[in-house]
């Protein structure tokens, strides 16, 4: 099974303003504005079989052309003057589900959508599956900066620097860590961001922000501080903290990145899709 996606990306203008009919710049949105208004990315992930003449899972044009039509023919009539600040604000997961209605009666093709995503900022997103629609899931980023050291007390100093490298340096190293925590949520209301955001800094930023993971985090005094025992450790104080909080949802996953270059994610697995 192979899966293609294909992203757009638009302002979502008051309806008043009018727009060419035809996208000259996709790459950088279509409408454009330059009023401040949402600036958004509506991503389609469909799945199935490669035409075996044609190559194509689906025709990315007719792909496109839908989801383009969902915003100019429907979104911007509809919720754009929210987007002008009529005092009519639309939450996202409403606008998501909203979006996967109107794709779901104008997609004639056989191959099927996976997913549906919704991005706010590079920092915040939605994904529906349809699978489970009308279970959405919400992506948070969040930031620390911490040292650490990797090293196994088990092995010689050479098979340390073999296998760590610069990493095993005595003093440790730091990192800008970032990490992404998906939760799911019922409903269209939206989870309480404030309270997601309060929740994880008590439970994760402020145990590990400027901290030297080996000296100050008791999880790491024996267990080595790879980017993959992050993201566990993370998931887990998470996972604690939210069962704990009644906020509703569940936690899905926690992806750690070390760099841009380098990441981990944990999902526990029976949230493995
Ligand atoms: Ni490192």
């Amino acid at each position: 099974m192979i899966t293609l996606s294909r992203e757009i990306r638009f302002a979502l203008v008051p309806s008043k303003v009018t727009y060419e009919t035809r996208p000259s710049n996709s790459w950088g949105g279509w409408p454009v504005t330059n009023l401040v208004v949402p600036q958004l990315k509506l991503l389609a992930v469909i799945e199935g079989t490669p035409d075996p003449q044609t190559g194509y899972l689906c025709n990315v044009a007719e792909l496109d052309g839908i989801l383009r039509e969902i915003v100019t023919e429907h979104l911007i009539p509809v919720y754009g003057d929210a987007g002008g600040n009529t005092g009519h604000p639309i939450s996202a997961p409403f606008l998501l589900i909203e979006v996967y209605q109107q794709f779901q009666q104008r997609w004639r093709s056989p191959q099927r959508m996976t997913a549906l995503v919704l991005r706010i900022s590079d920092q915040l997103s939605w994904t529906l599956n349809p699978k489970s629609a009308p279970m959405l899931q919400l992506t948070q980023q969040f930031e620390f900066s911490a040292a650490h050291r990797l090293h196994c007390d088990s092995m010689t100093i050479q098979e340390n620097k073999d296998t760590f490298g610069k990493c095993n340096n005595p003093n440790g190293h730091g990192h800008n860590y970032v990490f992404d925590v998906t939760v799911e949520q019922t409903g269209d209301a939206g989870m309480d961001l404030e309270q997601l955001q309060r929740l994880v800094k008590a439970a994760v930023i402020d145990r590990l922000d400027h901290k030297h993971l080996n000296e100050d985090v008791p999880y790491f005094a024996k267990v080595n501080p790879s980017v993959e025992n992050i993201a566990v450790l993370v998931f887990d104080w998470i996972k604690v903290a939210f069962t704990e909080s009644g906020l509703g949802g569940d936690l899905v996953a926690v992806k750690v990145f070390e760099t841009p270059k380098t990441w981990a994610e944990y999902r526990e697995p029976n949230n493995a899709r």
